[in-house]
C-alpha cells in the first residue's frame, strides 16, 4: 500500500475536486434492466451500452463530473466509434471507476438482513480492473431500518467486509469508495436514522483503522441523515443538512478527503438541495460532494426512452443535473437557478 500512497491520495482528492462529483453508472444488469424497462426499452448489452455512451459523451460533463463508476460489463464496452469507455473517459479528464462487490446477499442467521459479497478472488479482479484503467472502486454495504433492524451483527459484518475490500483496493493502487448505505426506506424518524447512521459509521471507521486502510486514500459514500420516506413527520432541508453534518463532524476523521453522498431514491431536486444546504453550512474538514446514480440519470433516461432522435435532449437533461449539483458544491444552488438552467 505504501508504494501507492501518493497516487491514492491524489486520486481521492481528484475524485472530490471542487465543483465536481461522481456519476454512479454501475447498475448491475438486473438493476439496469429495471431502469430501462421503466421507459419501455428492452435491456440488451447494446441498449445498456447506448445509454451509458450517451451519458459519458455528453459534452462538457467533465466540468462537473470527476469520475464515473462502471459495472463489469460497462468497463469492457466502447463508444460508438470503438474507443474503450475507460480510455474515452480518461481522455476527457474523468477518472474511470468500477463497482467490485457482487451484491447484497441474505445474511445467514439474520432474517431480512444482508451482507455484501465479493471478497473471494477480489485481489485478482482488482488487478484486472487496474489494467483496464480503473483507478477507484465501489463497494456498497446495505443497512435496513425497521422496528427490529438492523442487528449489531449485520452492521459489524458489513463494516468488516467494507474494510477488507478497502485494504485490498489500496494494495492494488485503487481508491476504495466506502459506501455504508443506511436505507432511507421505511417509517422511521430522522432521529432513528441518525442513531443507526451513528452506529454504522462508528463500526466502519473502527474497522478501517484496524485493517490499516489509509484514510487519506478513500472516499466515503454515505446516506444523508433523513426521515424514512414513509415517516409522516418529514424533516426539512435545513434540518437534514444540520443533523447530517453534526453527526459526521463527530465521526468522520479529518484525514478523509471527501464525502460523496448517495442519492438513495430522493427526487433529483431534493438531492441537490440537501447537498447545497450542507455546503452552505460548510466549516467541515472534508469536501462535501455527490456520487449520484438515480438523481443524475432519471431525467436523461426518461427523455431518451431509447430513441436516437432524443439523444441530444437527454444529454442536455443530464448536463443540467450535473451543473445543478456542481453549483450545490459551492452552495450556489436555488430553485431559481434550477429553473433558469433547465434546458428548453
Ligand atoms: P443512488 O444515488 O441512486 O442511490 O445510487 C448511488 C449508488 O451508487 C448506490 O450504490
Amino acid at each position: 500500500m505504501t508504494q501507492h500512497k501518493q497516487a491514492l491520495e491524489s486520486t481521492a482528492r481528484e475524485m472530490v475536486a471542487a465543483g465536481k462529483g461522481i456519476l454512479a453508472a454501475d447498475e448491475s444488469n438486473r438493476t439496469m434492466t429495471k431502469r430501462l424497462e421503466s421507459v419501455d426499452v428492452e435491456s440488451t448489452e447494446e441498449s445498456r451500452r447506448r445509454f451509458r455512451d450517451l451519458l459519458f459523451s455528453t459534452s462538457d460533463a467533465e466540468e462537473h463530473i470527476s469520475g464515473v463508476i462502471m459495472y463489469d460489463e460497462t468497463i469492457r464496452q466502447s463508444t460508438a466509434d470503438g474507443t474503450p469507455f475507460p480510455e474515452f473517459l480518461r481522455s476527457r479528464g474523468i477518472i474511470p471507476g468500477i463497482k467490485v462487490d457482487t451484491g447484497a446477499k441474505p445474511l445467514a442467521g439474520a432474517e431480512g438482513e444482508t451482507i455484501t459479497e465479493g471478497l473471494d478472488g477480489l485481489r485478482e479482479r482488482l488487478a484486472e480492473y487496474h489494467e483496464l484503467g480503473a483507478r477507484f472502486a465501489k463497494w456498497r454495504g446495505v443497512i435496513e431500518i425497521d422496528e427490529r433492524h438492523p442487528s449489531r451483527y449485520c452492521v459489524a459484518t458489513n463494516a468488516h467486509a467494507l474494510a477488507r475490500y478497502g485494504a485490498l483496493c489500496q494494495e492494488a493502487g485503487i481508491v476504495p469508495i466506502i459506501e455504508p448505505e443506511v436505507l432511507m426506506d421505511g417509517e422511521h424518524t430522522i432521529g432513528r436514522a441518525e442513531k443507526i447512521t451513528d452506529a454504522t459509521l462508528r463500526a466502519v471507521f473502527a474497522e478501517l483503522l484496524d485493517q490499516r486502510v489509509l484514510l487519506e486514500g478513500i472516499v466515503l459514500k454515505p446516506n444523508m441523515v433523513m426521515s424514512g420516506y414513509e415517516c409522516p413527520q418529514q424533516a426539512g432541508v435545513e434540518e437534514v443538512a444540520q443533523r447530517t453534518l453534526s453527526l459526521f463532524r463527530r465521526l468522520v476523521p479529518a484525514a478523509v478527503p471527501g464525502i460523496a453522498f448517495l442519492s438513495g431514491g430522493q427526487s433529483d431536486e431534493l438531492a441537490t438541495a440537501h447537498l447545497n444546504a450542507m455546503n452552505q453550512i460548510g466549516d467541515v474538514p472534508w469536501e462535501l460532494s455527490f456520487s449520484y446514480g438515480r438523481a443524475l440519470q432519471a431525467a436523461p433516461l426518461k427523455v431518451w426512452s431509447g430513441q436516437e432522435s432524443n439523444v441530444a435532449a437527454a444529454q442536455a437533461a443530464y448536463a443540467h443535473r450535473a451543473r445543478c449539483n456542481g453549483e450545490a458544491r459551492f452552495g450556489r444552488y436555488s430553485e431559481k437557478l434550477e429553473q433558469a438552467l433547465t434546458p428548453a
